[in-house]
């Protein structure tokens, strides 16, 4: 469910028209619900309810603006961040460093140093290469590192390839039969204190039964460590929970669908379990807000060309992702088009031949679901600004990330001396 709703229309984002936003702040532009926000966090530890104690991590790579972190911090949540740039975004709109969970294959030594200053959570560690580095950082620095071992528990999570992480053959995690290996190896590593177990199997899943396979993994580990005299304390189930985009498609697993079944699982782990929602949180709090430059005739449907591009949001182009496109004042009439942002790739394709509102030049759309991987994937291709972005909440709104002027841009860039003084 989502505060983007048709009133007199046209679309408002809770009490503001999203054409007030577009107005002011100029196309495209991403904007967010706070009471989505809110009422997601709500649905989510409500589902978790059943729990003792449990910690929800937001995975930050979703959505890093400081203003949704900030909300969410508000909300309760922790985080779960795969790179410094991510800690420093966590701790500095207000997550406890206590709440902090670091994921990633490639840590490096200047990361694992500035998580343990601020104290954090737990390291989930993906390599015993990676541990040993861990460790000598944490006696450099005359402290013990708390861990878990993402474990790959070569699961097929029945997701796009492309966001697939639970399998064999991908990067992530240590392989499930050589985790008794790895964890004997990390309990002779002195700068480590050894306290969990942590999985996530990919991103987008619509169905349970792979993650319940996988969780069924970290249970029969879990036992299998205690057995081997380690002390587990915590189990991370990370995230990967699906949100709807096409309407046409049957609905994921609700939160408390999911929640009643990790409860179930993981019944008699006593463990502290930890969550590392992203897109359940953030997926249906955002949309992004484009115009449409001009329509274009086609050999079929009609071109719709957008201000918004494959660089505003890659979803489309990166993984075939279906966005729901409505326009803000619908016509009232629908028809075939094909969506279009101007940057000169082939790929730069919103939808083809999709069944939507009839839309003319000067008219807004809104890309819907696209608070989670949107802004944040956003580049700079063809010379484009980065996209800013804006909270609504209630009927105040802010501009939270402005649109850097295309100068910048080019400010950026540094023509050497010896190549100045060329004619
Ligand atoms: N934990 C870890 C270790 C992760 O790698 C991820 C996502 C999450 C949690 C959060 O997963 P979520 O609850 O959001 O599914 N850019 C892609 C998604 C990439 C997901 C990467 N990892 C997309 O736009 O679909």
């Amino acid at each position: 469910m989502d505060h983007f709703d048709y009133v007199d229309g046209a679309m408002r984002v809770e009490q503001v028209p999203m054409a007030a936003i577009a107005e002011a702040v100029g196309t495209p532009v991403y904007v967010y619900s706070t009471a989505t926000l809110t009422r997601h966090v709500g649905v989510f530890s409500d589902a978790l309810s059943a729990l003792d104690d449990p910690l929800i991590a937001f995975a930050v790579k979703a959505n890093p603006n400081a203003a949704v972190l900030a909300t969410l911090a508000k909300l309760g949540l922790g985080a779960d961040v795969v790179s410094g740039g991510e800690l420093r975004r966590a701790v500095a709109a207000g997550i406890p460093a206590s709440r902090i969970v670091f994921s990633g294959v490639g840590k490096t030594a200047d990361e694992m140093r500035l998580a343990l200053e601020l104290g954090i959570f737990q390291f989930n560690l993906e390599s015993e290469p990676e541990a040993e580095m861990l460790s000598e950082v944490a006696l450099s620095m005359g402290k013990r590192a708390p861990v878990a071992y993402r474990i790959n528990p070569d699961v097929d999570a029945g997701t796009h390839a492309k966001i697939s992480t639970g399998k064999s053959e991908n990067k992530f995690g240590i392989p499930y039969d050589r985790a008794l290996a790895s964890y004997a190896a990390a309990r002779n590593l002195p700068g480590l204190d050894v306290q969990g177990v942590a999985v996530h199997i990919g991103s987008q899943l619509t169905d349970l039964a792979p993650l319940e396979a996988a969780f069924v993994k970290v249970g029969a580990l879990v036992a299998a460590l205690r057995a081997a005299g380690h002390d587990i304390r915590t189990a991370d189930l990370g995230g990967g929970l699906g949100v709807p985009y096409d309407p046409a498609l049957p609905v994921p697993p609700s939160p408390a669908d999911y929640g009643a079944m990790v409860t179930r699982v993981t019944q008699g782990w006593n463990v502290r379990l930890l969550f590392e929602p992203g897109r359940v949180i953030v997926g249906n709090a955002g949309a992004l807000l484009s115009r449409v430059i001009r329509v274009k005739q086609g050999a079929q449907a009609p071109f719709v060309i957008v201000d918004a591009a494959m660089n505003d949001l890659m979803r489309p182009s990166l993984y075939d992702a279906w966005h729901d496109i409505r326009a803000v004042k619908p016509s009232g009439q629908r028809a075939a088009a094909n969506v279009v942002g101007p940057v000169c790739e082939t790929g730069d394709t919103f939808a083809m031949d999709r069944d939507m509102d009839v839309v003319a030049a000067d008219d807004l759309v809104a890309f819907m679901t696209a608070g989670a991987y949107g802004a944040t994937m956003a580049g700079t291709y063809n010379s484009r600004a980065l996209t800013p972005e804006v909270l609504v909440s209630g009927d105040k709104w802010a501009v939270v990330r402005a649109r850097p002027p295309v100068e910048t841009l080019i400010a950026g860039d540094i023509i050497p001396d010896w190549l100045k003084s060329v004619r």
